[in-house]
């Protein structure tokens, strides 16, 4: 008989296992052998110093390609003409969009773009924005092989109460989460601070959608969820992910429209979403996609 997660742990405590005597990886070990065994164990690949370069690079040019495409974002502008800025832009720095060809059914866009109650994979379309429109842009360019995924919020002149308050908790949600990495935090944590967060705000948390790892692949092991979860693994130095959480005002329940990207909120209340790809450091961790110093 094997002992199970949930048994009463076998020292005699009276304790689960996965609460007492569960064999954590001791995130203190040679990276070699800590690489080796998150691989074994989880499926996760904690990268290389070459790898974090390349995957760094990418990083920062998501934020640069983001940063441009926000300011573009006016009154007036189809989300389909941040899209061509976008294809544009990605080509200039001899990057590819990630999004572009994505997934079952392909996704058609180079970005995605998730106006007002558009939880996430939204897809740039017609439609100028508007005076009290907000919208997430979301840029996941490949250079050289290696993945960045970022994404912020813009606001279309006055927005409403809600609107107002939703972005700025999405953001202080992803920023609260950042705060406490470092090698060693079990990732449930970050579901339990972007919660805690979310709820002081009088606002709900988005569960169909996770952060994920990031870097080698557009979407690697683990999920990193946002909401309340058991996720018991130790963050390891190598590790790169993103943290994206999804708040709404109202439920947080969402509804996947026909063209099976579109995700929206069940009761057509605002939802907003910022993200970062962040690397697990020795010591803490670095916010890959902010734009580096100019020089
Ligand atoms: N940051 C988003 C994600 O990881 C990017 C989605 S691009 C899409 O889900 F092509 F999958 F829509
Ligand atoms: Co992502």
């Amino acid at each position: 008989m094997t002992l199970s997660r949930n048994d009463p742990c076998w020292c005699g405590s009276g304790a689960k296992w996965k609460k007492c005597h569960w064999p954590h990886i001791d995130t203190a070990l040679p990276f070699e052998a800590l690489r080796e065994q998150y691989k074994k164990q989880y499926n996760i690949l904690l990268k290389t110093e070459e790898q974090i370069t390349g995957i760094r690079r990418a990083c920062h040019l998501a934020a640069k390609i983001l940063q441009e495409l926000c300011d573009f974002a006016k009154e007036g502008v189809t989300t389909n003409q941040l899209n061509e800025l976008a294809v544009e832009l990605h080509k200039k720095h001899k990057a590819i969009p990630a999004p572009l060809g994505y997934g079952d059914p392909p996704f058609s866009k180079a970005i995605c773009t998730s106006l007002n109650e558009v939880i996430c994979h939204g897809i740039p379309n017609d439609t100028p924005l508007k005076e009290g429109d907000f919208l997430n842009i979301d840029v996941s360019p490949i250079l050289n092989g290696y993945y960045g995924d970022c994404s912020a919020m813009v606001a279309i002149g006055n927005l409403s109460p809600d609107k107002k308050r939703v972005m700025q908790t999405s953001y202080d949600c992803l920023m609260r989460a950042i705060g406490i990495l470092k090698p060693g935090l079990p990732i449930y944590e970050i579901g339990d601070a972007i919660t805690d967060c979310a709820e002081e705000n009088g606002c709900s948390v988005v569960d169909l959608f996770v952060g994920h790892g990031v870097g080698v692949g557009f979407h690697e092991a683990p999920h990193i969820p946002h909401h309340r979860n058991k996720t018991d693994i130790p963050l390891a130095p190598g590790m790169t992910f993103t943290i994206e959480p999804m708040i709404n005002v109202g439920k947080k329940e969402a509804v996947i429209a026909s063209d099976q990207w579109t995700a929206r909120t069940i009761d057509g209340k605002p939802s907003a979403q910022w993200e970062h790809t962040i690397l697990i450091t020795p010591t803490g961790y670095e916010v890959l996609t902010l734009s580096p110093p100019r020089s």
